[in-house]
């Protein structure tokens, strides 16, 4: 007999390792595939970064810098905040389970829109809480619908902004009903993984948005934009320094490393170049966009670096096809699949899987 795990944890699925394209090219026989499937940039890192690293990577016999210094430093000074209200987590997933143990545990609710990031149910779960999920409304987030959600049980609320997988975001409107809807005890995450794709200027930045509000806090990441996922760098912003000592609280000790804490800084340090990058993005993936709708898919406006297709119950047979092309898509079973934008020639191997797909049902 095993020892017995927490009910709740045991009810969780297990951990599934995704489809590698190096296995999927070898069970084809193809030189390569595409992998288009964790909404990661198809660039490396940009050249100052790598020199970056490759410069610190003498000194990792030393545990790193636990609170963070310089990076948290230039942070503040990026975002014109106090050093106090930032914190540093290991992706900003970990600062999502981070803030769920700082802030919530049983009894209490967590709202969420579903489909959303998958993270949240399970992080929520872990920390011993209550999912609140709310159906999206067109793909986007319902704020009338989340804001009718809150009840005196909910403690915090995520806002995915794009939202992931649907690629929607929420405009300005949307956003203040659901934070004028939320009462000063019940934090507001607004979870900004891919706000450097954003182009329309009606989607608010998070930073903006908190001025005067103590109760929200923002989350952005080095992992999408910044091409750094590998190694594991996210961060947290507020305008009340208590939620940031809160989430530090519940750090794991160490577990942002020296290297991931240095790349970071050279990163903030040659945004130009990362902006540029985002713009070839967001311009194939309006390319993407145009093809999909010429092809009768058309998708929701993205405003990240992924495209979702709305496929209901045909989604993991979407997949199953493109994969079958050599190239990897994110399926969710019943409702979708994801495809992240890659280089041009990637894009056009997904877009002629799609074509395929279409004359394989005419
Ligand atoms: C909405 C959202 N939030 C957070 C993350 C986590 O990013 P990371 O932990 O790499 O910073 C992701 C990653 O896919 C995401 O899509």
């Amino acid at each position: 007999m095993s020892v017995p795990v927490r009910p709740a944890i045991a009810e969780l699925p297990a951990y599934k390792p995704g489809r590698s394209a190096a296995d999927l090219a070898r069970e084809l026989g193809l030189s390569q595939a595409i992998k288009l499937a964790s909404n990661e940039i198809a660039y490396p890192p940009l050249p100052s970064v790598v020199a970056a690293i490759a410069q610190a990577a003498s000194d990792v016999n030393r545990y790193p810098d636990n609170g963070a210094t310089e990076l948290t430093a230039a942070l503040a000074r990026r975002f014109d905040l106090p050093a106090e209200s930032i914190a540093i987590g290991c992706g900003s997933v970990s600062l999502c389970q981070q803030l769920l143990q700082s802030y919530t545990g049983p009894g209490d609710e967590v709202l969420v829109a579903w489909r959303s990031f998958e993270a949240y149910p399970l992080l929520v779960t872990v920390a011993g809480a209550t999912l609140v999920p709310v159906p999206l409304r067109e793909q986007t987030h319902d704020p009338e619908a989340m804001a009718a959600a809150i009840t005196d049980a909910t403690r915090m609320v995520f806002v995915c902004n794009p939202n992931n997988p649907t690629s929607t975001a929420l405009g300005s409107a949307g956003l203040e009903i659901l934070l004028d809807a939320v009462g000063p005890d019940t934090l507001i995450v607004i979870d900004e993984a891919y706000r450097e794709f954003v182009t329309d200027p009606d989607i608010p930045d998070g930073r903006e948005l908190m001025r005067g509000r103590p109760n929200v806090c923002v989350l952005r990441t080095f992992s999408k934009a910044y091409g750094l996922a590998g190694l594991r760098v996210g961060y947290l912003l507020a305008e009340d320094p208590a939620i940031a000592t809160a989430v530090r609280k519940t750090y794991v000790p160490f577990s942002v490393s020296t290297l991931a804490q240095v790349a970071a800084v050279a990163s903030l340090a040659a945004e130009d170049e990362m902006r540029e990058r985002c713009a070839a993005v967001v311009a194939e993936r309006e390319r993407v966009t145009a093809a999909l709708a010429d092809l009768g898919q058309p998708v929701p406006k993205s405003h990240a670096n992924f495209v979702w297709l709305v496929l209901g119950t045909e989604a993991l047979a979407f997949a199953g096809f493109c994969e079958a092309r050599g190239v990897i898509v994110r399926p969710f079973a019943g409702d979708g699949a994801r495809v992240t934008i890659g280089q041009p020639y990637e894009n056009d191997a997904f877009l002629s899987a799609v074509a395929a797909w279409d004359a394989s049902r005419a």
